[in-house]
């Protein structure tokens, strides 16, 4: 049989406060239409992350009582390096409150002035980590993951002669790592084959080039290789990650996504020169190295966590969460990211409004309704996050892709919800014709969807 129930009881829950139209539409509306301005408790289904947003298990609640918050030694430090060394495989083991920490750590340790930085898609901190520290970051995915509504089991593979390529024409001394990040984010949360893995990481090899995984979500990457990867489909979910870390030197992890934590992250690595002067600098910024930012209680549900997420009936779920709204989406003719990925769906916004132009920002209105008429929030990913302005000749450059991404929270939202999500963008597709474009009020000179302000043409 194919149909999974959750597999979990509820014993906490937290009731979700019933908002009307006319009172959404005076929120939305007074939030300058910028969904990261509205208070949350307004929010029916919160889809703008599934960063931090987990719900924790009662074996993680019971380990928040056993937080040993001594300032150096603590246990749970031992049973956190213990429980990372086991699955990732890597020497040392640095605790930092969050990914992008992590990812500081390493780029100002490693990168030069002018030094270029593969990746198969870089995330936005990914990407704003190595420019602020003098890096130029280079995406390599295959061309196959740049188009939308191509079906490919691997959608976030490296380009192989792309990734040669960018290190023959920078020359190898000007390449101080390669990343890989597992799911590719930025490109619809689809996986990386460990094949490819292989193949890059023999590229890394004979360049001497060190080999990172961005490994947010690891596990979900894992179940995606065991599901549709030759020879992988015996093995348990621990051993394929065990195998994959293998062929890298190292990783980032922001735990608030696989880790089904709500706040931590660490950089495993196995230079222990490298670790040495990180950790230097994580006593400066971060803490001791055997908390890096968090408490005790804190690096007790990391490791919790770590050994829940490699649980098959939980990945098994979770996947077909996705698929499940995905399915929904699609027999409404409503135009995804296709195949669905691991966290998330990615509404084509381009194509499901094809009569707003780009410089009307089409997938930001979609957002706007979808608060509107059904409180959900999403969240942009086209024009409004990554349009960018010529600043000599005033031209707006707009990225290939305008897309909504509902990011789907760990073990917070039921099968129901997904339909609720569905049966609202239903509602939608009925007067989508009349939906109007946006245009900018007030917008920062970085990061701009943050804090934009906007309207109605
Ligand atoms: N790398 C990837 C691939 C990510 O998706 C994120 C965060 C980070 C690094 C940074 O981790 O937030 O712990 O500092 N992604 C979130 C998202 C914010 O909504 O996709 P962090």
């Amino acid at each position: 049989m194919d149909f999974t129930a959750e597999p979990f009881r509820i014993k906490v829950v937290e009731p979700i406060k019933k908002t009307t139209l006319e009172e959404r539409e005076q929120l939305i509306k007074q939030a300058g239409y910028n969904i990261f301005l509205l208070p949350a408790e307004k929010i029916v289904v919160d889809l703008l992350t599934d960063s931090g947003t987990s719900a924790m298990s009662d074996n993680q609640w019971a380990g928040m009582m056993l937080g040993d918050e001594s300032y150096a030694g603590s246990k749970n430090y031992y049973h956190f390096e213990k429980t990372i060394k086991d699955i990732f495989g890597f020497k040392s083991i640095i605790p930092t409150h969050q990914g992008r920490v992590a990812e500081n750590l390493l780029f100002s340790n490693i990168i030069k002035q002018g030094n270029v930085i593969p990746n198969n898609s870089h995330f936005d901190t990914t990407r704003a980590n190595i420019e602020y520290n003098g890096g130029i970051a280079v995406d390599c995915v295959i061309d196959e993951g740049l188009d939308p509504a191509f079906e490919h089991p691997f959608k976030g593979n490296i380009d192989i002669n792309k990734l040669i390529s960018v290190i023959e024409e920078n020359g190898v001394n000007n390449v101080p790592l390669i990343i890989i990040t597992i799911t590719n984010n930025s490109g619809g949360g689809q996986p990386v084959s460990m094949q490819n893995i292989k193949d890059v990481s023999e590229v890394a090899k004979k360049y001497d080039i060190p080999l990172f995984f961005d490994a947010c979500r690891f596990a979900e990457n894992c179940y995606f290789i065991k599901e549709r990867e030759k020879g992988y489909d015996n093995k348990s979910v621990k051993e394929i990650a065990q195998e994959l870390f293998a062929y890298g030197d190292g990783c980032t992890m922001s735990a608030k996504k696989d880790g089904l934590v709500n706040m931590g992250g660490f950089l495993a690595l196995n230079n222990e020169n490298l670790a040495q002067n990180i950790t230097n600098m994580l006593i400066l910024i971060e803490g001791f190295p055997t908390y890096g930012g968090l408490a005790g209680r804190d690096l007790e549900v990391i490791a919790r966590g770590l050994k829940e997420v490699l649980n098959e009936d939980y990945l098994n779920f979770r996947i077909n969460q996705i698929r499940l709204l995905g399915k929904l989406l699609t027999d409404n003719k409503i135009p995804i990211i296709q195949p669905t990925g691991g966290h998330a769906i990615y509404i084509d916004a381009k194509a499901f409004l094809p009569h707003i132009p780009q410089n009307e920002f089409p997938a930001q209105s979609l957002v706007v309704e979808l608060y509107k008429v059904g409180g959900i929030r999403a969240v942009e990913i086209g024009s409004l996050m990554f349009g960018k302005t010529d600043k000599k000749t005033g031209e707006i450059k707009h990225p290939k892709l305008e897309l909504v991404r509902l990011a789907i929270p760990r073990r917070v939202y039921t099968n129901m919800h997904m339909q609720y999500v569905s049966e609202v963008l239903k509602e939608i597709s009925l007067t989508k014709h009349n939906l109007k474009g946006m245009k900018i009020l007030y917008q920062a000179a970085i990061l701009r969807h943050f804090t934009v302000k906007l309207r109605y043409v």
